[in-house]
């Protein structure tokens, strides 16, 4: 028997670069590899990118500068970069580290057996392509192999809304939905492989439209699959939250209190800037309505401070509108300038401002979010437990309303949903009893 080819994937950036690299090892098992977690003994390493800020692009120049020793060492290794920088720069990747082999976008994932090979007979492979085959259906059947208690499915992706400061609608195209019957399938298997909570992914996941009832119709019927106990998405645009959406956050058991709804900034005139198409307003009443459907809902938000020509009083109505929403947790950036959108050519912020305001508005957020984890406690929860803590015979697990939570307790094993009494709350997770 001939040794396996072991694999490295490294990811960045967000969950559905997580689901994509599950789905990349998985096409890579059928051409002999299996995947390994340290790049020295790879024979591929493969770097599943991220584009959304300057930042994020530069870690993978810096992180391929420090593969040239493992590549001199092993001239046999082939280097790959996937993701949105391979989307955004294609072939300016080989001109700026000649090492790299192959570089695949994220809608080309499926050729990567065929760019792998192309690779190996010491060929230069790219592939950034956006086809018109479904990647998915492409992919290999997933493996049967027994996983853990939560996964990410991908149902939709790409992105027509071009906010102002956004790469994504560039480096993933237009929206596509899966259609639902091909994720209620790759579901059901989830789910027989000890799957117990199934996040639904995409770039705009409430937009999708792979149901006749849109995500609300889809997240009905994966409700009715028994053993499928907690369902959750994102991430949402407001625009897309639709009445029969809100309504599954009322009255459907499965459907988790917790929903990540970006808003991006509180000015109107920043938002319209940004290209986003709703008010600050018209979000509080949609932040209103679905609390109206379920009081206990916990919010999350992604914030940009220092969007170019965003002044003071600009920054103010986005702490005003964070003070009036009261987050669960949330993200918040300085503005980083994208090459090829619009708001990258505008008059730019200080850096020392960006700076200034970004922690001003963590230090509210820090707040917020601290107010509701403590009111947690003396609560009892939902907790699905996921792996052993630090200590003996302590377990970790995620809430309802996706806390970590601490129990120690004989018997408690991976896959357990139980009810948990909260009794304290330290600054990133909860302690509890079983109840
Ligand atoms: N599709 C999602 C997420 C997109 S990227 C959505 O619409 O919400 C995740 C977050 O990165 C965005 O919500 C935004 O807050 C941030 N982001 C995107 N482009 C950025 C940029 N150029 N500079 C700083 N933050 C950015
Ligand atoms: Fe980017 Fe806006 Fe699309 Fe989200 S909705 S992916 S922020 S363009
Ligand atoms: Fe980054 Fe691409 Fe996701 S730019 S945030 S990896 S869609």
């Amino acid at each position: 028997m001939t040794q396996p080819k072991k694999l490295f994937i490294k990811t960045y950036g967000c969950q559905m670069n997580v689901y994509d690299s599950e789905r990349m090892a998985e096409a890579m098992g059928g051409q002999g590899y299996v995947q390994t977690d340290s790049p020295d003994d790879a024979d591929m390493i493969l770097l599943n990118t991220c584009h959304i800020r300057e930042k994020a692009a530069e870690k993978v120049y810096s992180e391929l500068g420090r593969y040239k020793v493992l590549k001199a060492e092993r001239p046999d290794l082939k280097i790959g970069v996937a993701g949105c920088v391979a989307q955004a720069e294609g072939e300016e990747i080989m001109r700026r580290q000649p090492m790299v082999d192959l570089v695949v976008g994220p809608q080309s994932y499926h050729r990567l057996p065929e760019l792998e090979a192309k690779a190996r007979s010491g060929e230069k492979a790219l592939d950034t392509d956006f086809p018109e085959e479904d990647k998915f259906e492409r992919l290999q059947a997933r493996p049967k192999a027994k996983r853990g208690p939560t996964a990410f499915l991908t149902v939709q992706e790409g992105c027509d809304k071009f906010c102002a400061f956004c790469v994504v609608p560039y480096t993933r195209g237009a929206e596509v939905s899966r259609p639902a019957d091909r994720v209620l399938t790759e579901a059901r298997d989830l789910v027989e492989r000890g799957v117990r909570e199934i996040t639904l992914l995409g770039q705009n996941v409430n937009a999708y439209h792979g149901h006749d009832r849109g995500l609300a119709g889809l997240i009905r019927e994966l409700a009715a699959i028994d053993g499928l106990e907690r369902i959750r998405f994102t991430t949402s645009h407001p625009n897309d939250m639709d009445d029969a959406l809100i309504a599954a956050h009322g009255d459907c058991e499965k459907l988790m209190p917790y929903l990540h709804l970006p808003v991006q900034a509180g000015s109107d005139r920043i938002l319209k800037r940004m290209n986003r198409h709703h008010t600050a307003e018209a979000y509080l009443k949609l932040v209103e309505r679905l609390r109206a459907a379920r009081p206990d809902l916990h919010l999350s938000g992604d914030f940009i401070v220092g969007f170019p020509e965003e002044t003071e009083a600009d920054f103010q109505a986005t702490l005003d509108l964070v003070e009036a929403v009261q987050y669960g947790s949330a993200f918040s950036f300085k503005y980083s300038e994208r090459p090829g959108t619009p708001a990258a050519e505008r008059p730019q912020v200080p850096e020392a401002e960006k700076d200034d305001r970004l922690q001003r508005l963590q230090a509210l957020l820090v707040r917020q979010q601290r107010a509701l984890q403590d009111a947690m406690i003396g609560r009892e929860v939902g907790v699905l437990f996921e792996k052993a803590g630090r200590r003996p015979g302590q377990m970790v697990g995620k809430s309802d309303y996706l806390h970590a939570v601490y129990v120690e307790s004989d018997g408690l094993a991976r896959g357990d949903l139980r009810r948990v009494r909260i009794v304290e709350s330290s600054p990133n997770s909860l302690r509890g009893v079983l109840a």
